[in-house]
């Protein structure tokens, strides 16, 4: 549930789901299958090289005296990656980017808008987006640790770019958040699988259809473009193979 206490999520539990979901599209041993080519990718992305690697996205982090790098993220909370969806965080010079496109193409100023990370992690994203002066900033992030980070990183962020003040991290379920009744541009890195993004755009076109008002959605990596592609409601704005800029009709 969003918003309450923030209970651990239990690995058995999310490994389970994920089975499941897995073998009613594909079938049990296909499942275990792909059961197992996981948990063997995970063991190799666990080695220090691997581990060493992963430090190549904590630039950010010297520049700006955070703590959002994936390198930095326990055994656990890596292994519950695997059947949600691993921690990654945008890097700088493509978030600007997306910000700037949509910017130039659609000519919005931010200040109406709330910007709304679903599934963001240790926060970056909620550290870039208050370079942009929005009216506030919003992540949702399941993992409690990561939100946990997220939350001390949002405490520390000194920038003198910083336009925006009004940022919080919330720990819970993206396809559960409520959207608030304000201008959005809903930024997505892949946290979902099909069915989970399916229903967070069905709670924002409910949501629409009882207060209508303008969406972005900034789609980073955008693995399940399909989704929106399909859907009536949504126009490609602009996009490249590493992003895809929608607004609502
Ligand atoms: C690829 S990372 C993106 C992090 C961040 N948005 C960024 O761009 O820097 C995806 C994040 O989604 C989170 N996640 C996975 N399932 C989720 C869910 N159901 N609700 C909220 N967050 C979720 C993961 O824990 C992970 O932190």
């Amino acid at each position: 549930m969003i918003g309450s206490a923030t209970p651990k999520i239990s690995l058995s539990r999310s490994a389970w789901a994920w089975w499941k979901n897995i073998a009613a599209r594909d079938g049990r041993f296909a499942a275990a299958w792909q059961l197992l080519v996981a948990l063997a990718e995970f063991v190799r992305n666990s080695t220090p090289a691997r581990l060493r690697q992963r430090y190549g996205d904590a630039d950010y982090d010297w520049e700006h005296r955070v703590n959002t790098t994936s390198a930095a993220v326990g055994w656990r909370d890596r292994l519950l990656g695997v059947f949600h969806s691993p921690y990654q965080p945008t890097d700088s010079v493509l978030f600007h980017e997306m910000i700037g496109v949509l910017s130039a193409q659609v000519g919005i100023g931010f200040r109406k808008f709330t910007f709304i990370d679903l599934g963001s992690g240790k926060g970056r994203t909620l550290l870039m987006a208050s370079d942009y002066p929005f009216r506030r900033i919003v992540g949702v992030e399941l993992l409690p640790t990561l939100h946990e980070a997220a939350v001390e990183n949002l405490r520390k962020y000194r920038s003198e770019s910083q336009k925006c003040f009004a940022s919080e991290s919330i720990c819970g379920d993206a396809t559960e958040f409520a959207f608030p009744a304000e201008p959005i541009i809903l930024f997505l890195f892949n946290p979902l699988p099909e069915a989970g993004l399916r229903r967070v755009f069905e709670n924002l076109r409910q949501s629409l259809s009882e207060h209508s008002r303008e969406v972005y959605v900034l789609y980073h990596n955008p693995l399940l473009e399909h989704v929106l592609g399909q859907n009536p409601g949504w126009k490609k704005i602009c996009g490249t193979h590493r992003y895809a800029i929608y607004a609502s009709e």
